[in-house]
């Protein structure tokens, strides 16, 4: 078979990356696309150009593009002049509490970002499978209205009807989302309306905590990496309201490349999915402090606020019955405990002591 190719946007990122390698060891040729943002939202600590070098230095079918996905008339050439066989569009402003700040910067990246990269595999490959990274954040703070119970360590839902976490019908309607979790809604819904309007073969992946190695984590964005790099610099980690018992569900970023390329060999249309560890995979902050200590060695140091953050879920896990009906070989392969083993190696690695 001819040697595929894979436009990547955002691939000096977590899940950008994990792409570009697992891609690139199925014999696909990676364009990957970032102007490192993230520096630009978050300073230095989210400084992405490692791993863009990581790629560049590892992976011999990779070509970097320094362009910006708001450059619309930059994006439109690029995707008509590489025409890929498939598109993995990660590249974001991925914080909820940053876009209050940056507005015009977080819409103008993440939704029309979004549409011009659309609008380009419209023009140049519909036939392309399109999948865009979403959040679980364009449910907004609706999760929080269902009932739920307190034991020791975590909140959790205390409804039979959500027992397995939460599916993709729930509504993304009358809900406070962040101005962040508003320019991902009016991204997920284009993306879902370039595949039931043109039938453009697009997914929608709505993450929980998606996480690994790779993260640039900083305090407002990659909670557990954040987390295990205040542990091991010892470091205060703050914890904002609900008693540190909010719960996350976390997928290690192989797992998301996996479901993605699962996608990819066998598209559908307008698809959304939700993408997170699951129930199995999903842990409270206090949770996660006892599994980083354990794998550290150092005890975690933390403050406590009462104000929790504005529309932050106390519990969320995703339900995974639609990922699994649908592609029945993928399923979470990196459990939780192994994902923070890995996160406190590469962390340890990357600044030794
Ligand atoms: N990590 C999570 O916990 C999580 C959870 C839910 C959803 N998501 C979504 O998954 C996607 C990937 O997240 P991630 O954790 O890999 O993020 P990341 O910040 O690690 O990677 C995103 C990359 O995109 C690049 N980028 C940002 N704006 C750009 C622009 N205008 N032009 C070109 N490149 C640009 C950044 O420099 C960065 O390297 C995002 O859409 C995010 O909203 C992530």
């Amino acid at each position: 078979m001819a040697t595929r190719t894979l436009l990547v946007t955002g691939s000096s990122g977590l899940i950008g990356s994990e792409v570009c390698v697992h891609f690139a060891q199925m014999g696909w040729a990676i364009h990957g696309v970032d102007n490192n943002q993230r520096a630009v939202f978050f300073g230095a600590a989210g400084d992405t150009r490692w791993n863009q070098r990581r790629l560049q230095e590892s992976l011999r079918s990779f070509e970097h593009h320094e362009a910006d996905i708001r450059d619309r008339e930059r994006v439109l050439a690029l995707v008509a002049a590489v025409k890929p066989d498939a598109i993995v569009h990660t590249a974001a402003q991925p914080s909820h509490d940053r876009a209050a700040a940056i507005p015009f910067d977080d819409f103008d990246t993440n939704a029309v970002g979004t549409l011009n990269l659309l609008e380009a595999a419209r023009r140049a490959c519909p036939a392309a499978p399109f999948v865009h990274m979403s959040t679980n954040k364009v449910y907004g703070d609706r999760p929080n209205t269902i009932r739920l119970k307190e034991t020791d360590t975590r909140w959790d839902y205390d409804d039979p009807a959500f027992a397995a976490g939460i599916p993709e019908s729930f509504s993304i309607d009358q809900s406070k989302h962040s101005l962040f979790g508003a320019s991902k809604v009016a991204a997920d819904v284009m993306v879902q309306e370039y595949g039931r309007y043109f039938g453009m073969p697009t997914c929608c992946l709505r993450g929980g905590c998606l996480t690994g190695p790779n993260h640039a984590g900083v305090e407002l964005h990659g909670f557990l990496s954040f987390l295990v790099k205040c542990n091991l610099e010892g470091r205060e980690y703050r914890v904002f309201g609900y008693k540190g018992k909010q719960v996350r569900d976390n997928i290690h970023s192989l797992d998301v490349a996996r479901f993605i390329h699962a996608f990819i060999e066998s598209p559908r249309v307008g698809e959304p999915y939700n993408i997170g560890g699951g129930k199995a995979n999903s842990c409270s902050i206090l949770e996660a402090f006892a599994l980083v200590e354990r794998f550290s060695g150092r005890p975690m140091i933390s403050t406590y606020t009462d104000e929790n953050r504005i529309g932050d879920h106390i519990c969320y896990y995703s339900d995974l019955a639609k990922m699994r009906a649908h592609y029945p070989a993928w399923d979470i392969t990196v459990s939780l405990e192994e994902t923070i083993r890995q996160i406190v190696a590469a962390q340890r690695q990357r600044h030794p002591a």
